[in-house]
């Protein structure tokens, strides 16, 4: 018998133009006055905080802007956050910007109302509480941390990816305005777009899915198999950056339930150790990862390939498995994904120290097929093989 849990108590408001009621949803979720928006320089340079920030300071809310934010977000920086928030008296987070903004977003509120550092919650040390509420406003279809009870922050001094995890992390509001999304480079847009599709394949597949994230999951890799090649080909598609941000909440609502698995763990070891855009990361490890569980997971991942539209209902397990695989080369390759041994600082000779980190991150043990150092072994020198080394 099925038995399972499923929360995600997010108010979520979708659309063109959604921006602009983002007063008025603040307003009826209790928000205070005094707004902390969390982002990033470049996005304040594209003009894309202006959007967020004008109906703000029309509708009378003060506004102090911490754009410190770097992708793959560091511990220090958090604090920093956390200090601007209390100094000024703010009442609440606005994050406006990909995963990163909205990950710093949540450690800063926790740091502001509890104290402590990012570390002493990512190891059990310190108690999650209530944190000041917070706003997410994504700016790239990716991340689904709009809706996720997570953060991923990196500790600088190690390297290490950290991952707070609580319900008290889970965002009051997400606006999804794809608008918004128009502008994201191509390069970022098909990386980001990756995630996403990887979001909803591992949540689908690990260990701890469940039939809620199933289902997100299950409509969330059709929209971003058909959308993410038209949105990187034409960045002013509407329809396609619409099916794109959908995608990715949908994608979020999957494993933000469930878990992410060997794809991420690798990925983040990689951003940890180098900096890589974790999008550009996961894209790298997604094919090796399928091959190595569909080996011994035939069945799920014939699902996927269904449900990607890779294979066809008349398919048999093995077939669409085979179909699944040669279909998402294509269309990495279509979305001009570099391989693993030209990503900047990435050396064949760190893999000890990919494996090592890997390894530690928790979500390993979620991974649908059993992964120890031997098996992360394998799939990196596979990837690694992918490069032409
Ligand atoms: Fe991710």
């Amino acid at each position: 018998m099925t038995s399972f849990q499923y929360m995600c108590t997010t108010q979520i408001d979708f659309g063109v133009g959604a921006v602009e009621r983002l007063p008025e949803k603040l307003q009826a979720a209790g928000f205070g006055r005094r707004l902390l928006v969390v982002t990033d320089p470049g996005l304040i340079e594209a003009g894309i905080v202006e959007k967020v920030v004008q109906p703000l300071h029309r509708h009378g809310y003060t506004v102090t802007l911490f754009d410190q934010v770097q992708p793959n977000p560091r511990d220090v920086d958090c604090l920093t956050g956390a200090q601007l928030l209390q100094s000024r008296w703010c009442d609440a987070v606005v994050a406006v910007g990909g995963g990163s903004a909205m990950d710093t977003a949540k450690t800063v509120a926790l740091l502001a109302r509890h104290g402590g550092t990012p570390q002493a919650y990512a190891d059990g040390k310190r108690p999650y509480g209530e944190l000041a509420p917070i706003a997410c406003v994504p700016t790239t279809a990716g991340t689904g941390s709009e809706v996720t009870r997570s953060a991923v922050i990196t500790e600088h001094s190690t390297h290490r990816k950290m991952t707070l995890k609580h319900e008290w992390l889970r965002p009051t509001l997400a606006i999804l305005d794809p608008a918004l999304t128009t502008t994201v480079p191509r390069q970022i847009t098909a990386a980001t777009g990756v995630d996403a599709l990887v979001h909803a394949i591992e949540g689908y597949t690990c260990r701890r899915t469940q039939p809620i994230s199933q289902a997100f999951g299950a409509r969330a890799m059709g929209l971003i198999v058909r959308a993410l090649p038209k949105a990187y080909r034409d960045p002013l598609d509407i329809e396609a950056r619409s099916d794109m941000l959908l995608g990715s909440l949908l994608a979020g609502l999957c494993f933000g339930s469930a878990d992410v698995a060997a794809v991420h763990c690798l990925a983040e070891a990689l951003g940890g150790l180098y900096d890589t855009p974790h999008g550009l990361a996961n894209a790298v490890f997604l094919l090796p990862v399928l091959k190595y569980n569909a080996q011994e997971h035939v069945a799920v991942h014939a699902d996927v390939a269904r449900l990607t539209g890779m294979a066809s209902d008349g398919d048999n397990p093995a077939t669409a498995v085979k179909k699944l695989l040669t279909g998402l080369e294509a269309w990495l390759q279509e979305l001009e994904i570099p391989a693993l041994s030209s990503l900047p600082h990435v050396s064949r000779g760190d893999s000890e120290k990919i494996v090592e980190l890997a390894l530690a991150n928790n979500s390993t043990e979620s991974n649908v097929r059993a992964v120890d150092a031997n098996a992360y072994r394998t799939i990196l020198e596979e990837t690694f093989r992918q490069g032409g080394l």
